[in-house]
């Protein structure tokens, strides 16, 4: 028995990476499903809904504000989804994956990148800000991080996703950081990067 509900999809093409999609504040398990396919077509998709409930609605990890998190349970939560996909990836025979996280999604990410870099061979993060105000100290060399962030984000100041950026590729990751004339939601562009992103 997995420890989070999810939704999984074999692959199709086993030469494309497995993706851990992560779903936003008030998402769940069906939400990346489709994004997936679009982006990746034939690979293998782990889809967990957030165990948090914030007024009913779920999440990866506790905030305070918003924008303003609980790092104890921001460590712990990370942990648990990594403790999850190593089952899963047991369970179904799965190579490390790629995660593709937004907003919430992408922050949870971004604080499993820090503190269990084994777990992913990569990250797509989507609308992510710093998770942790003191980066650990990790080793991010031979892993790829497409960051796509929006001007225009009323959630993440601009410098807050910079510094993500700088932080992960001080670490070693080889990051690539788009900056989108947008908001908080996604658009048609970050669809083309991510398809981009993943083609290469
Ligand atoms: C978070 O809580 O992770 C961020 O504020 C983004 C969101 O609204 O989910």
């Amino acid at each position: 028995e997995l420890s989070f509900i999810h939704r999984y999809e074999p692959a199709t093409d086993r030469s494309r990476p497995p993706l851990l999609l992560l779903h936003g504040t008030g998402g769940d398990e069906n939400d990346l499903l489709g994004l997936g396919r679009m982006i990746s077509p034939g690979s293998a998709l782990l889809s967990p809904r957030g165990k948090i409930l914030e007024n009913g609605i779920p999440r990866f990890f506790r905030r305070l504000a918003e924008g303003v998190f609980d790092e104890e349970d921001v460590r712990f939560r990370a942990n648990e989804l990594a403790d999850f996909f190593t089952e899963a990836r047991k369970a179904y025979g799965l190579a490390a994956p790629i995660a593709v996280g937004f907003s919430n999604g992408a922050n949870i990410a971004a604080a499993m990148l820090m503190l269990r870099p084994e777990a992913l061979a990569g990250a797509a993060l989507l609308r992510a800000m710093v998770p942790l105000s003191q980066a650990p100290d990790v080793d991010l060399a031979g892993k790829r991080v497409l960051m796509i962030s929006g001007a225009m984000d009323p959630i993440i100041p601009a410098e807050n996703a910079k510094r993500l950026a700088a932080s992960l590729s001080t670490s070693g990751a080889e990051v690539q950081h788009e900056i989108l004339p947008a908001g908080h939601n996604l658009s048609q562009t970050d669809l083309q990067l991510l398809v981009q992103w993943f083609g290469r």
